[in-house]
């Protein structure tokens, strides 16, 4: 660990909310081995079943309402709130379990469950009932134009800008609960070495596939490692 790090990039992934009941994508009985990502997490396969797409997010929205942050949420958001330097907080979650608790400084890269979009004239919005084709665009009135407000494969990833600029200022790089599978946020813990100015740190269940490129690498569920690894950070700043 950094003696003192000034400034603080965490990266997490479906591990994070793993112990609050919302399923990872790649694990075992993980989403991706029940549904195919092609049909359901990319605009090719909206515009070919968009029936299946809403019902797909339509239950995740659901089993999202009813969850409840757990402890390593919890001690992410008490880093931000008790560290005194720079502090970014990048999720590939589309949860809103870091928001609720008590997180800020805080970007979803792949977009919030909770809102929707209009493919038409691109309002977002806050959302949490089911989506369908027929509900109308509150803001340009066109039928059938809504969809969830999450980044498809395919697409974008949001906020890269700023992201960028914060990987490239940080001396100390965390990445909590993902695979290291998808990128650009794969590709993070190599961007941060390659400038060589920070210390890089994987707290997940099991190695990732970037596992090798980490420095300093801690393994167990997020509710166990995530405070322990915050306290003990406290605890040199
Ligand atoms: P994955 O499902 O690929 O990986 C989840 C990681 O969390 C695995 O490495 C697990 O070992 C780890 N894990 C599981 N339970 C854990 C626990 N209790 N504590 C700590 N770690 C645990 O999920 P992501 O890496 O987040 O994108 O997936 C990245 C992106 O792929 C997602 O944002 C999503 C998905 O397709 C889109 O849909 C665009």
């Amino acid at each position: 660990m950094t003696p003192r790090p000034r400034s603080i990039v965490v990266l997490t992934g479906a591990g994070v909310s793993a112990e609050s009941g919302l399923g990872t994508f790649r694990d075992k009985d993980g989403l991706w081995t029940k549904y195919d990502l092609q049909d359901v997490a990319t605009p090719e396969g909206f515009a070919r079943n968009p029936v299946l797409v809403h019902d797909f997010y339509n239950a995740r929205r659901r089993n999202l309402v009813e969850a409840t942050p757990n402890a390593a949420h919890a001690a992410l958001a008490e880093l931000e709130r008790r560290f005194d330097g720079d502090f970014l907080l990048v999720t590939q979650n589309v949860d809103d379990l870091h928001e609720r608790a008590g997180s800020q400084k805080l970007l979803h890269m792949h977009g919030e469950l909770l809102k929707i979009r209009c493919e038409r004239c691109d309002m977002v919005r806050p959302h949490r009932d089911d989506l369908d084709l027929v509900t109308a665009c509150p803001a340009c009135g066109t039928a059938g134009s809504l969809r969830p407000h999450v980044v498809w494969f395919g697409e974008m990833p949001l906020y890269m800008d700023a992201i960028d600029d914060a990987l490239a200022l940080c001396d100390l790089f965390v990445s909590i609960g993902t695979s290291g599978q998808v990128y650009p946020a794969a590709g993070f813990v190599a961007d941060v070495r390659r400038r060589g100015q920070a210390h890089t740190v994987e707290l997940n269940l099991d190695p990732s596939d970037g596992f090798s490129l980490f420095a300093e690498k801690i393994y167990g569920p997020a509710t166990d490692v995530v405070p322990a690894f915050v306290q003990r950070l406290l605890a040199t700043t």
